[in-house]
This record gives C-alpha cells, sequence and structure tokens, in this order.
C-alpha cells in the first residue's frame, strides 16, 4: 500500500481508519503519518511508533494518499497543494468539486465511511469520477480494509449514507432504546433490559449479514411461521416505523446536503 497522511487521524473517524489500515496488515506503522492541530496522539495514543505531527506541508511531502478526516468548517479553511498525491475524504459534505479546491489535484476522492472501521465493519462507499485504475485501486485497498466497500456514480448518494452508514450504531440505537423502553415499562429491570437488548441486537446483525434474505423476506418468514412474533410483524406493518425510519434518515440526509 502507498504511503499514508491521516489530516485529523486523531479523531474519531480518522483514528478508526488509522487502526483499520494497522490492524489488518495492510499498511506499517513506518508508512503512516497523522496530522493534526496539536501535534498530540489522541485516540492513537497507543499505536506504538506512530508520528503525529502538527506540520501539514511535512504530510503533504510525505504521503502518496491524503485522507481527510477533519470537521468539514476546518476542511474548507485548508489548501493542501498536493500536486504528487491521492486525496480522499471521509467528510460530510464537503463536496468532490470543494475537495479540488482544497487538495489542489483532480486525483480526488469523496467517501463516507464510520467509526466502526476500527474494528473492520464500517460500510464505506466511494465517488470519483475519471479516476484512473490505480488511484481506484488504491482507494478499494483503503476502504476494504475498513469492512465493506462500493463505488457510487452520483454523487448525491455520499449524502444518503452519511444518513444511513456514517453513524454507527446511529439510528439503530433509537430502535434499541425503544426495546430496552419496553422491557423497562414491562418491569423488567434496566439492566436485564439492556443485557437482553445488546445481545438480541448483536445476534441480529450477524445474522442478518450473513442471510442471503432480504430483510423482507425475513419479516415474511416470521409472519408465515404465525407464533408470536407474527402478532408484532402486523403491528409494524400497519404502523408508523417506516414513515418515521423514512423521516429521520431524510432529515439526517438534508442537514448532509447543507453541511
Ligand atoms: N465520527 C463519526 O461518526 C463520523 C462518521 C462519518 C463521517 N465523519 C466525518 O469525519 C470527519 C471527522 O469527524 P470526527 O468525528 O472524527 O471528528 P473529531 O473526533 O472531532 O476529530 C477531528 C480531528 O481533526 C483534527 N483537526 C481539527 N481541525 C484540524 C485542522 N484544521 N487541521 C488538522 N487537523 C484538524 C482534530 O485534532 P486537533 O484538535 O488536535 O486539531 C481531530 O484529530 C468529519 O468531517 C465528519 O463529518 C465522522
Amino acid at each position: 500500500m502507498w504511503r499514508v497522511g491521516i489530516v485529523g487521524g486523531t479523531g474519531e473517524l480518522g483514528s478508526a481508519i488509522a487502526r483499520a489500515l494497522l490492524t489488518s496488515g495492510s499498511l506499517e506503522v513506518a508508512d503512516l503519518l497523522v496530522s493534526n492541530r496539536t501535534g498530540v496522539a489522541g485516540l492513537l495514543k497507543d499505536v506504538d511508533g506512530l508520528t503525529v505531527t502538527s506540520n501539514l506541508n511535512a504530510l503533504v511531502e510525505f504521503a502518496e494518499v491524503i485522507l481527510l478526516a477533519v470537521p468539514p468548517a476546518q476542511a474548507r479553511t485548508l489548501r493542501l497543494g498536493a500536486k504528487n498525491a491521492l486525496v480522499l475524504s471521509v467528510m460530510a459534505g464537503v463536496t468532490h468539486e470543494e475537495l479540488i479546491d482544497i487538495s489542489g489535484t483532480t486525483r480526488v476522492v469523496r467517501a463516507m465511511s464510520s467509526p466502526a472501521a476500527a474494528r473492520q465493519l464500517a460500510f464505506s462507499a466511494w465517488f470519483a469520477p475519471g479516476l484512473n485504475s490505480q488511484d481506484a485501486r488504491e482507494v478499494e485497498r483503503i476502504l476494504s480494509a475498513c469492512g465493506r466497500v462500493a463505488r457510487v456514480e452520483d454523487e448525491d448518494h455520499i449524502n444518503r449514507f452519511t444518513a444511513i452508514t456514517g453513524p454507527v450504531p446511529g439510528f439503530v440505537a433509537a430502535f434499541a432504546n425503544a426495546v430496552v423502553t419496553h422491557g423497562m415499562r414491562a418491569g423488567l429491570s434496566e439492566e436485564l433490559a439492556l443485557d437482553a437488548a445488546s445481545q438480541l441486537f448483536l445476534s441480529a446483525g450477524v445474522l442478518m449479514a450473513e442471510s442471503t434474505s432480504t430483510p423482507r423476506e425475513e419479516m415474511d418468514a416470521m409472519i408465515a411461521y404465525a407464533g408470536t412474533t407474527a402478532a408484532g410483524m402486523d403491528v409494524f406493518d400497519k404502523g408508523p416505523l417506516n414513515d418515521a425510519v423514512d423521516a429521520a434518515l431524510e432529515a439526517a440526509y438534508q442537514l448532509a446536503r447543507a453541511i
């Protein structure tokens, strides 16, 4: 893998991607340089041999791939002058066109990932019209070290993924909280309700990720089985859940577009 520099690599998302690259064995620590304003290792303080700098020019000199993982407002103040690097952003809202201005190159990728990268469980989508095939292979290598990857042809889909898969646990936490609240209302202790819900979401996540059925097919199979779950599925199908999820994800998407 090419030498990687992560601007904002000590933050939540940047450090998760750094960890993914190192723990997957995709990158040696000597081939990674992290920069921020303070020069303090922050969330990466446990990584032996890591160099952290507050000198952005040193990072631009060092890196063949520059990952941008700073807050969007901070990014818009940066001018990298990165004539010889591939630049990959995982920042919400910063457009492909803005990234060309910020980077000083057209070898620019707008992506969305998530802090689940630290455990190689992220879903990362990327957009880069006209990127050459060598650069595209490098992008796939970096993002597949973080989890699953998809290239998209429509830049606006990156805003969709900012809402859907950028935050982890994100909106799934709202559903889990509803389950915990129900359990407590029914007389379970908070500890018991939380323990049960966390195991439910772990097992459901693993089973659905491994299943060849769609979620709708899983629901229909439970309805066809006609057990206790079928009674609940009927309530979900007639109730406001779909509209509530749609409205919540739309609100997050609209903000991602406007950031
Ligand atoms: N966290 C998430 O769940 C998530 C999910 C999807 C996308 N994102 C995107 O990822 C980006 C980073 O988010 P985050 O949550 O990781 O933020 P964060 O935890 O606040 O980290 C931001 C990092 O950027 C550094 N930084 C800030 N301004 C800088 C500057 N001008 N120059 C160099 N470094 C700078 C900070 O270190 P210093 O303070 O030392 O400078 C820190 O390392 C955002 O654009 C966000 O949209 C985040």
